[in-house]
Order: C-alpha cells, then sequence, then structure tokens
C-alpha cells in the first residue's frame, strides 16, 4: 500500500564533487534520507523507468536500500537493478547503467570517507549516461529538498537481495543480480588477459588491498580467480559496514599496511588499493610509488598496448588540480587534451562526444570511456597489462616516462577542519589578489598567469568556477580549491607542482617547499586559519 508522509525540509541536502556526502548521524535523521530521495523522484519523474541500486556496503547501506527501493515503488518506478545484498562498487553501477540500459542509477556511498556510525554516508546519483547528473540538475534537487512536504513510500516487508533473480513490490519488478560477472567481462573485452595470466604464472607478485570495501569479491574474482595471482595476493577482502575501522582511500597515508609491505623486506611486485566504493586507486611498485598524475600520463603513453585502446584514442582530459605531466603526452601524442573542474561529472560530455577516452583526477582517480565513472580495478588491469607487455617494473616504466618527459614534482596539502566563513574569506581575498601577482617574481618563480580558474564546456556551453592557480614561466604551478566533499566544515586544498628535466631524485616535499612558503604567504593561510601546516599531505 503506498503512503504519503508529510515531512518537513532540510536545508543542507546539496550535492558535492560527488553527490551528497553527510555524517552518517546528520543522515540518520528523521526522513533525512526520504526528503533527499524524494526530491530527486520529483526532479527526475521515475514512473516507468528503470534504475540501477547498490552501495558500498558501509553502515546504513542496508536501512537505506530498503527505504530506497519501497520509495521507488510508490513513485511508479518500473523496475529496479539491484547488486546481491545491496553491493555495488561505482564503476560496476555505471557498466550495469550502460550495459541494460537504465534511466540511471543509486550508489549509496560517501567513497573513500570512512563508515560507521560515527563515520559518513552518501549518495550518488547517476543519469542514464552512467555518470553523475550535471550541476544543473543537482540544482533542481536541491531546490527541492529546501521545499519539500511529504514522499511516498509503500508499507510492505523489506525485500531479500541476498539471491539473484527477479521479484516484485507493488508492481515494481527488482531483479537481484550478480555484479561480478558482468564486470568481469567487460575487463576481459578491454585488457590481454593471456598475457597478465602469463606473468603471475611466470611467478609475478602483486598485494591488493580492498581496504575492507566494495571491491574485494571483484579483485579476488579477477586478480586471483580469473589471472592466478596467488591466493591471499588480495586482503581485507570482505566488505565491512565501518570498513573494519579503515579509512578506505588508497593514499600513502590511510594505506598504511599496504605501503609497509611495498616499502618492507621481499615486498611483492606489484601493490594497489582501491577506495569505499572501487572508483579510485594507488599504484605501487616495488619500494616505490607512483602519484596518480604521472599514472595518468603514463597510461595514456602505452594506450597502444592494450587491446581495446591499441587503434587510437580520441584524447585525453584531466582535473585542472591535477598535475601537467599528462599534457606533455597528450602533445606528443598529437591527441586532444582538456582541463575540467574537479569531479568526474565534468568527464562525461567530453566522453560521449569522442573528444576523450582517458581521464583522471590526482585524487587517485582514473578511467576511460568504457564507463562514466573512475575505476579502480581498471588502472591496476592497465598497470598490469603494460607491464606484462614490456617486461619492465613499476619503477623502470615510470623513470622511462620521466627521462622521456620530464618529472612533475605534485604534492596536494589538505588544511582541513576550517570555519566555512573563513575558508571563503580567505578565497575572496585571495580573487581579488590575483590580478596583482601577475609577471611579479615570487622567490625564484616569475608569475605568468595568475587567475580564477573557469571551464567552458564545449559541448552544453556551460560555464563554471572552480578554484585559482597560479602558473609560473619554468612550468611550476601553484592551485587553490575549497573541497567539495567534505562533510562538515571547509578543507582548503594546496596543489603544488614543480617541473623537473634533469634531477628525477629528489624529495617530493623539498621539491615544492619554496611553492608552499608562497602559496601559504599569497592566501595568509597561517593569518586567516591560524594553520601553520597542512593536516594532510598526499
Ligand atoms: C575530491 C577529489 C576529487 C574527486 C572527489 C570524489 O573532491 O579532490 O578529485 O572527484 O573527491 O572522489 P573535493 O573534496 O576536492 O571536492
Ligand atoms: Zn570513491
Amino acid at each position: 500500500m503506498i503512503q504519503t508522509i508529510k515531512t518537513t525540509p532540510y536545508t543542507d541536502q546539496k550535492m558535492g564533487t560527488a553527490g551528497l556526502r553527510k555524517k552518517s548521524q546528520v543522515v540518520l535523521q528523521p526522513n533525512y534520507f526520504e526528503n533527499f530521495i524524494q526530491s530527486i523522484f520529483n526532479v527526475i519523474k521515475p514512473a516507468g523507468k528503470t534504475y540501477v541500486v547498490g552501495g558500498d556496503g558501509r553502515f546504513y547501506n542496508d536501512i537505506a536500500i530498503q527505504k530506497l527501493i519501497k520509495m521507488a515503488s510508490a513513485n511508479g518506478v518500473k523496475k529496479l537493478i539491484i547488486g546481491q545484498n545491496g553491493y555495488l562498487s561505482t564503476p560496476a553501477s555505471s557498466n550495469i547503467i550502460l550495459k541494460r540500459h537504465t534511466d540511471g542509477g543509486f550508489v549509496l556511498t560517501a567513497s573513500h570517507n570512512p563508515g560507521g556510525p560515527n563515520g559518513d554516508f552518501g549518495i550518488k546519483f547517476a543519469t542514464a549516461t552512467g555518470g553523475q547528473c550535471s550541476s544543473q540538475v543537482s540544482d533542481e534537487i536541491f531546490a527541492q529538498t529546501k521545499n519539500i512536504s511529504e514522499y511516498r513510500i509503500i508499507d510492505a516487508q523489506d525485500i531479500k537481495l541476498d539471491t539473484i533473480g527477479t521479484q516484485t513490490l507493488e508492481g515494481m519488478e527488482i531483479e537481484v543480480i550478480d555484479p561480478i560477472t558482468d564486470y568481469v567481462e567487460m575487463m576481459r573485452g578491454i585488457f590481454d588477459f593471456d598475457a597478465i595470466k602469463k606473468l603471475f604464472a611466470n611467478g609475478f607478485t602483486m598485494c591488493f588491498d580492498a581496504m575492507n570495501a566494495v571491491t574485494g569479491p571483484y579483485a579476488i574474482e579477477i586478480f586471483e580467480n580469473t589471472l592466478g595471482a596467488a591466493p591471499g595476493s588480495v586482503r581485507n577482502s570482505t566488505p565491512k559496514p565501518d570498513f573494519g575501522g579503515l579509512h578506505p582511500d588508497p593514499n600513502l597515508v590511510y594505506a598504511k599496511d599496504l605501503v609497509n609491505i611495498m616499502f618492507g623486506d621481499k615486498s611483492p611486485d606489484f601493490g594497489a588499493a582501491n577506495d569505499g566504493d572501487g572508483d579510485r586507486n594507488m599504484i605501487l611498485g616495488k619500494k616505490f610509488f607512483v602519484t596518480p598524475s604521472d599514472s595518468l600520463a603514463i597510461l595514456t603513453d602505452n594506450y597502444a598496448l592494450i587491446p581495446a585502446y591499441k587503434n587510437g584514442i580520441y584524447g585525453v582530459a584531466k582535473s585542472m588540480a591535477t598535475s601537467t605531466a599528462v599534457a606533455r603526452v597528450a602533445e606528443a601524442h598529437k591527441i586532444g587534451y582538456y582541463e575540467v573542474p574537479t569531479g568526474w561529472k565534468y568527464f562525461v560530455n567530453l566522453m560521449d562526444s569522442k573528444r576523450i577516452t582517458f581521464c583522471g583526477e590526482e585524487s587517485f582517480g582514473t578511467g576511460s570511456s568504457h564507463i562514466r565513472e573512475k575505476d579502480g580495478i581498471w588502472a591496476i588491469l592497465f598497470w598490469l597489462n603494460i607491464i606484462a607487455a614490456t617486461g619492465k617494473s613499476v619503477e623502470q616504466i615510470t623513470r622511462e616516462h620521466w627521462q622521456k618527459y620530464g618529472r612533475s614534482y605534485y604534492l596536494r596539502f589538505d588544511f582541513d577542519g576550517i570555519p566555512t566563513d573563513t575558508a571563503n574569506d580567505l578565497m575572496k581575498n585571495l580573487e581579488q589578489k590575483l590580478p596583482s601577482l601577475n609577471g611579479t617574481s615570487q622567490g625564484n618563480f616569475k608569475v605568468k598567469l595568475a587567475e580564477t580558474f573557469v571551464y567552458n564546456d564545449p559541448v552544453d556551453h556551460s560555464s563554471t568556477a572552480n578554484g585559482m592557480r597560479i602558473l609560473m614561466t619554468d612550468g611550476s604551478r601553484i592551485v587553490f580549491r575549497l573541497s567539495g566533499t567534505s562533510s562538515s566544515g571547509a578543507t582548503l586544498r594546496v596543489y603544488l607542482e614543480k617541473l623537473e628535466k634533469h634531477d628525477f631524485d629528489a624529495v617530493p616535499r623539498e621539491m615544492v617547499d619554496e611553492l608552499l612558503r608562497i602559496a601559504m604567504t599569497i592566501a595568509e593561510i597561517e593569518k586567516r586559519t591560524g594553520k601553520k601546516q597542512a593536516d594532510i599531505i598526499t
């Protein structure tokens, strides 16, 4: 039976860089989740349509998914395709949306943020493109959340999601699927599985850390069962509601155990990790770390080694904050090159219009037009395929890349937990200052251009401002942005890049030290936030 429930709006349901992301305790407030879902439905008019649904298994996934199913039925949805047990990685969801030509999908995730009652919860909403909805759509949804007065839901028993098959709820079809099979098939269609199999058969070793999040079962199936990596190559492989206490963000800080393994004695040949919902990746070699910006450049440079791309790629895009390493590769290969605001949704139009094949972000995200989200396991398989095809180690591949293109020493400095007003004032002040910096000398650098970054989408002609950048005459850069994924307060991100053509063995932190001092001074970071140093450096 359909129930119409009266509700009152919340004022904070604006989607950020990647959907709605909040503290779990915020989402647990009465009707908070329901209000947001009904607001989406009010905008997308879901009657008669089909959607994909799943989540990364974090705390509240199981309860929220039942609400979503019952609300979908009450709003006239024709069919839901749901990952078994309510689990779906973000890339697997994008694949199913495209493969089954559905009208969109919902992934219940706060991505790389911790889970649990004191962690975060979130909702990503994708359209029929397979990518997250545009800013225009999320603005319309936000407007709905501020006015919502009722939502519709079916009063029914919970739906069983553990068995594959089809059932109905008040006329809505619910198909529970095994999401892994489709995903493995897609990867088999892109990479040279036989070559990678041979690599493992010859004794190549890897360690993959699923960080107790959603990609564990996918990784076991692909790396161990299909490609023959030794049993135990995948660690932390069972998804847990609180990720076993881990912060499932694959970087040098949070994937500490993996880093210790890769930098310890008898380290495996290859190391990698994914985040909570499986769209981020970190790549490591023996005692060696590849920055995500370099990884994007290296994958792009080696596209011809991959069966699915060997006949050519359209072009490549990066978020503005990502290092310029891939720009030099694009130039060498004479392919299209684009810089977009932070957030995967900005790549979607470029992929749909065949302007790009690859794209990536400094925040451990890489992907291609096989889907419309970044894809952690795809990036790892790409590396394995390059290694199998060249017989070279991760370190060798990266060093040869630097020899050819130069090395962009690159680090991101995050200043967390700043009061929102303080952060906004800091950015406003900086913006006013920018014009006066043009042409000035800053330490050993000379400013070529200081500007607010504005992206003009070549497809829908929308225009988006995102962060500020100071470009130096030697190719070095300073970029400032406020995070769009913080679940409370503001995070100032400062991205530093120093281009080096000869010295490839320096310590990155030392290489960008002068740029950091310049950035701190120009933005008045200490004076305004009281912070002498960043909270997190990645
Ligand atoms: C962060 C990353 C961004 C990524 C997003 C979602 O967003 O910086 O590259 O797309 O998470 O994974 P931010 O908090 O910087 O807005
Ligand atoms: Zn993610």
